[in-house]
């Protein structure tokens, strides 16, 4: 299926992980709205951090930018210190949510189940999750890349079910990648996004899969010519507009 048929939507999110202050978002923001005026083909998320992300809403309202978050809690409500629920995201204006990336997989311990529990609370309340999924240098060196992609998406499909991709973005983000400088190159990352359509079944033409790892303007092109990577999800890029809009504009 070519571009034009399908219904794949280009989306680049940016992920400004625990970064940023007012003062700093203020400027950001300003900067991204004032180069991504008007109507575009690709649409652009960013994902502030929660403290932010009620003067991003604001900064953001009259744009075309939309407002994403980092993280959720796998429950609705309750006693969880510290924790942020899928429906606070949702009266935030959130409109995506990043779930399972890689550093809250490692570092925070989110198991593969876990990360499908807050799959399912995102759906549950209208939030698109943008589900990350990605193997260790280990894994890549030893073989066993597609093995832990297949793991980590089954796991999600099993417990929320394949329908729920209908309205769902995922991302392949190579861990030795993210953050790293590192990128994984156009045919690496075009074998994975298409061994993750094939594991989408009859959803995998229609759901769209974003590449993360170290994009940066000089590689975006190139990646973004590949025919199953639908945009980007960027942390390092994100936090400078300059770039950030570059990545935009490959992806429009
Ligand atoms: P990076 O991060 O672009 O800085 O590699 C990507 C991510 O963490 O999503």
């Amino acid at each position: 299926m070519s571009r034009a048929e399908n219904t794949r939507r280009r989306l680049v999110v940016g992920n400004w992980k625990m970064y940023g202050s007012r003062a700093f978002n203020a400027e950001l923001l300003s900067a991204i709205q004032a180069r991504w005026q008007g109507v575009h083909q690709a649409e652009v998320a960013v994902c502030p951090p929660f403290a932010y992300l009620q003067q991003a809403a604001e900064l953001l309202a009259k744009s075309n930018i939309v407002l994403g978050a980092q993280s959720l809690s796998e429950y609705e409500e309750g006693a969880f210190t510290g924790e942020v629920s899928a429906r606070m995201l949702a009266d935030w204006q959130c409109r995506y949510v990043i779930v399972g990336h890689n550093e809250r997989r490692r570092l925070q311990g989110e198991t593969d189940q876990r990360v499908a529990k807050k799959f399912i609370a995102a759906r549950d309340a209208d939030l698109i999750p943008v589900l990350c999924v990605g193997e260790s240098e280990q894994d890549r060196d030893s073989g066993k890349a597609l093995d832990t992609i297949g793991r980590q998406l089954s796991t999600v499909i099993d417990a929320a079910g394949l329908e729920s991709f209908r309205r769902a973005v995922v991302a392949y983000e190579p861990v030795w990648a993210v953050g790293t400088g590192k990128t994984a190159t156009p045919e690496q990352a075009q074998e994975v996004h298409s061994f993750i359509r094939a594991q989408l079944g009859a959803l995998g033409q229609s759901t769209r899969v974003l590449y993360g790892g170290s994009v940066k303007p000089d590689n975006a092109e190139q990646l973004f010519a590949k025919a199953d990577i639908d945009g980007a999800l960027l942390g390092g890029a994100s936090l400078k507009a300059e770039d950030f809009i570059a990545i935009c504009q490959a992806a429009d």
